[in-house]
């Protein structure tokens, strides 16, 4: 692996996201919000990957899409009403970070933002992607609990090029 990403920062990712969700920022002008709920980790062609399952309906689906970057920010304090409430409103609509009251930061090495509220930050830039198609998904329950209506999701898979903490 080009650079190890510590174990800890891994699994604090993780255990944020099951409970309450991260927030994934996209974009720049303004940057936009999701909360992220699902998302793993590990190595692919030698680099340290998260892949990050992203709705195409969704607003940041077209950011990520354009740009092929973004960050993402883990609560390190309460922030689960902002994290619900991002998800009830689009970046289509509205300045998120406004409207949940949240702080935008530069990035350190993308250009985006990290939330300043949050305390620990991955910078990511997607290498692959792959849109869900319904006749490869081979577990009838998965396809029948999460895609009835047909709203794939698209994997992305990012190279994390940077992990930080703040507060
Ligand atoms: C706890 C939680 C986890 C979520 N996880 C995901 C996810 O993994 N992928 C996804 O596409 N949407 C997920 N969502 C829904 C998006 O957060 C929501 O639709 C999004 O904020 C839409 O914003 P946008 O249109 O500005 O991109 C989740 C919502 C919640 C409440």
């Amino acid at each position: 692996m080009d650079k190890v990403i510590d174990e800890k920062y891994v699994s604090e990712t993780l255990r944020v996201m099951e409970h309450s969700g991260v927030f994934l920022v996209s974009g720049n002008n303004p940057p936009n919000l999701l909360t992220l709920g699902w998302g793993a980790f590990g190595k692919i062609w030698d680099k340290p990957v998260i892949v990050t399952p992203v709705r195409y309906t969704r607003y940041t689906y077209d950011l990520i899409d354009k740009y092929h970057e973004f960050t993402i920010s883990v609560p390190r304090k309460d922030l689960s009403s902002a994290l619900i409430r991002c998800d009830q409103i689009s970046g289509r609509d509205v300045d998120k970070f406004k409207e949940l009251n949240l702080h935008p930061t530069r990035a350190q090495m993308i250009d985006t933002y990290i939330v300043a509220d949050c305390g620990l930050h991955l910078e990511c830039r997607v290498l692959y992607k792959a849109g869900m198609e319904g006749f490869n998904i081979i577990d009838e329950k998965i396809k029948n609990q999460f895609y009835t209506t047909k709203n794939y999701h698209t994997m992305f898979f990012s190279e994390i090029l940077a992990v930080y903490t703040t507060v």
